[in-house]
């Protein structure tokens, strides 16, 4: 492989830190599942708008590869990496509520965390029939889910023409094709071994092996953003009496992007912000100094629609998740104070 010939359309941090000395010592570099720095960076090359632009085939990718990997965790997170990563899973930290009591503009509240099986490559190297035993052993812990949680799983493979139609006016079912994904095979084999469980209230969801072996989602309607972290905290525990995490007190819970290392951890509202989004800059400028991000209701890399934002926290790693839903809290506080004087005026 030769040194990519990175032209000004290519603003990833993968094109930023993978500079000719880096690429020279990682150029030979294999890991013991065979995966390599041009399966690891293969999604930025083909994607030149890609942020990020690299993706991990195994836990040991980060240690292999950290020369491309530390800097770019570094500037993502904002993180040294000096101090070890904590969790904090703990609902009764969680000393606020709900940002929108009347609920007036928050329309639902998600908390997703990313998780993979030990012994297991990550998604961009696994094989299809280590794909399947992990599914397999996905379903049998989600099996044994009580209460409110239960539920069932639909396999993607085989599915039904009316149960797809239902998942997918749910909102529920997974996209197939992302391009970032794919570039990184992580749509290798597809459909197999992939699949979605759901609780038969609709508020608690797992995708098995889409960007990561399991995406665990909690949500529900209005801004409680307490009771949404609560039932993910719950089904945590119980997941973990029947599946071991990858986890590791440098990087958190892996993940196959360097995006998601640490809590895993997206907490999200949906919110209404009519006057803001007619001022980005302002709406930006809040957000950043609450560690939040901006994204579109349909998803990473969607637009929004009519003034509904996707807002969640920014920062994974070398805080808790405790600290990750606060950080929600008080940007979506300061966001409602700040669409409120704007429409006073
Ligand atoms: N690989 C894509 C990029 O570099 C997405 C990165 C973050 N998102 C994610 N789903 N992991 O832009």
């Amino acid at each position: 492989m030769e040194y990519p010939d990175f032209t000004a359309e290519y603003q990833s941090l993968m094109a930023k830190n993978l500079t000719k000395d880096v690429f020279e010592q990682l150029k030979g570099v294999v890991t013991k599942n065979g995966f390599s720095l041009k399966d690891a960076i293969n999604s930025g090359l083909v994607n030149p708008d890609s942020g990020i632009g690299v993706y991990a085939g195994d836990p040991e990718s980060y240690t292999c590869f950290s020369p491309l990997f530390d800097p770019i965790i570094r500037q993502y997170h904002g993180f040294t990496g000096s101090k070890l990563h904590s969790t904090n899973l703990n609902p009764a930290e969680i000393d606020h509520h709900n940002p929108d009591p009347d609920n007036h503009y928050i329309v639902s509240t998600r908390i997703r965390v990313a998780r993979n099986l030990v012994n297991m490559p990550l998604g961009p190297a696994i094989s299809i029939v280590q794909r399947d035993e992990v599914e397999a052993k996905i379903v049998a812990a989600l099996t044994q889910l009580s209460g409110s949680l239960s539920g069932h799983y639909y396999a993607l493979a085989g599915m039904s023409a009316a149960v797809q139609a239902r998942l997918i006016d749910d909102h529920f079912l997974f996209k197939a094709g992302d391009k970032y994904l794919g570039a990184a095979g992580l749509n290798r084999d597809w459909p197999a071994g992939r699949g979605i469980y759901h609780n038969d209230e609709k508020t608690f969801l797992v995708w098995v092996n889409e960007e990561d072996q399991l995406r665990i989602i909690s949500m529900q309607a209005g801004g409680n953003i307490q009771q949404v972290f609560l039932r993910l905290a719950q089904a945590l525990t119980e997941l973990e009496r029947h599946l071991h995490f990858v986890f590791s007190s440098r990087l958190g819970y892996v993940s196959s992007c360097p995006t998601n290392l640490g809590t895993a951890m997206r907490a999200s509202v949906h919110i209404k912000l009519p006057n803001l989004g007619l001022d980005m800059t302002e709406f930006t400028s809040i957000t950043e100094q609450h560690h939040l991000q901006i994204r579109g209701i349909h998803g990473e890399h969607s637009e929004s629609e009519g003034y509904i934002y996707d807002v969640s926290n920014r920062r994974r790693l070398g805080v808790t998740e405790v600290q990750c839903v606060q950080d929600l809290y008080t940007g979506v506080v300061a966001l409602i104070a700040k669409e409120k004087e704007l429409a006073g005026q």
